[in-house]
């Protein structure tokens, strides 16, 4: 069931939502099913041809409205710009969906200066651009509206090898929470959803390059022992952009099959004690009782 669409078909009917990093991976999954609720969409990133590539191809699969807008997020200016570009063709703007990001495995050590901002400018600083942008827009014209950013769930606990990354989607969470409580009053609500594994070809190669995706396979992290179905990140997504979730403002969503409290757990290794020795392991601790 979790592959299949959830919401029922006019539910983000005549809204527009603006995708950022909305050509590849999750980004243009979840472009795909917007369009199919009804939406009209616009994907922006840095790379033209993938953007336009991408339109053609989502609006032949649904018959939908999609605007290709090259924009680097990092850039307010460039932001400005696909804002105008929106509202020039569709006449409104509904829904942010900041999903650019930027990240690679690294020690940190070996980081240059300018390699640790490059990712806090992708994600943070290009987040905050957006919103920025569109929540003046919104303001200005008295527009309920949403944003959704899409976080980690490492943007909670950190994590090593990645901490541009993590720093980056620790602010864009704090971002989250602090809009939902500064820009509710304009009817502007701000959520965020925090994925686990969803293999990408953008995420894989930078983070799990050569034969580490077998090594280091994600399945064996996640109690559910499966990786996520980009459907089902696509239905939360939706759901979350949508009216029927009016009243959810300030919301983190996690969606990792268990992965990130698996890592947690003092005891959660246990499952490596195979069933037979659970007997001798139970009378060892009963007798514990009497010491
Ligand atoms: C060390 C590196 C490096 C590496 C780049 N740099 N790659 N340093 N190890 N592997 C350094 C460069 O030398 C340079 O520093 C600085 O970083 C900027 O690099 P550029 O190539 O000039 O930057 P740019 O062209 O802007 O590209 C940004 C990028 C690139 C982040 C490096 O990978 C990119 O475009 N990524 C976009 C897509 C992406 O990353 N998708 C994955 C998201 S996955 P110097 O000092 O030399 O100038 C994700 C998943 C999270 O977020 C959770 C998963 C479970
Ligand atoms: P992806 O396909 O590499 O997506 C990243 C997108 O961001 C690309 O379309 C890229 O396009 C765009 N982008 C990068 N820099 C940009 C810039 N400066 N300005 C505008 N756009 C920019 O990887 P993905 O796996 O789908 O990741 C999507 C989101 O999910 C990210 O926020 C990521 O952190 C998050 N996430 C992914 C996973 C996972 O398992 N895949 C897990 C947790 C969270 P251009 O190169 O054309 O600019």
């Amino acid at each position: 069931m979790y592959n299949q669409p959830m919401l029922r078909e006019d539910a983000l009917k005549d809204k527009t939502i603006v995708v950022t990093g909305g050509g590849t991976g999750l980004g243009r999954a979840m472009g795909l099913y917007f369009l199919q609720l009804g939406a009209n969409l616009v994907i922006t990133s840095r790379k033209a041809e993938v953007l336009e590539q991408s339109a053609k191809e989502m609006e032949a699969a649904t018959g939908g409205k999609v605007l290709p807008v090259p924009c680097d997020v990092r850039n307010y200016e460039e932001v400005d710009h696909m804002l105008s570009e929106t509202l020039k063709n569709f006449g409104r703007a509904d829904v942010l969906l900041n999903n650019a990001a930027g990240n690679f495995i690294s020690p940190t050590e070996r980081l240059s200066a300018n390699a640790f901002s490059s990712i806090i400018d992708i994600v943070l600083k290009g987040s905050a651009n957006c919103a920025l942008a569109f929540g003046k827009h919104w303001i200005k014209e008295k527009q309920a509206a949403s944003i959704l950013n899409i976080v980690t769930t490492y943007a909670f606990t950190g994590s090593a090898y990645v901490v541009p990354s993590a720093c980056a989607k620790g602010g864009v969470l704090a971002m989250t929470r602090s809009l939902a409580a500064e820009w509710g009053k304009y009817g502007i609500r701000s959520n965020a959803i925090a994925p686990g594994p969803f293999p990408t070809k953008g995420a894989w190669e930078r983070l799990l390059p050569g034969d580490l995706a077998e090594k280091f396979d994600f399945k064996n992290r996640v109690p559910l022992k499966r990786v996520g179905d980009h459907q089902e990140l696509a239905n939360l997504a939706a759901f979350l952009v949508s009216d029927f979730a009016g009243y959810i403002n300030g919301e983190v969503i996690t969606i990792d099959g268990g992965e990130w409290l698996q890592g947690a757990g003092q005891f959660n290794g246990l499952e490596a004690v195979p069933d037979e020795m659970w007997d001798m392991l139970e009378q060892m601790t009963r007798s514990a009782k009497g010491s």
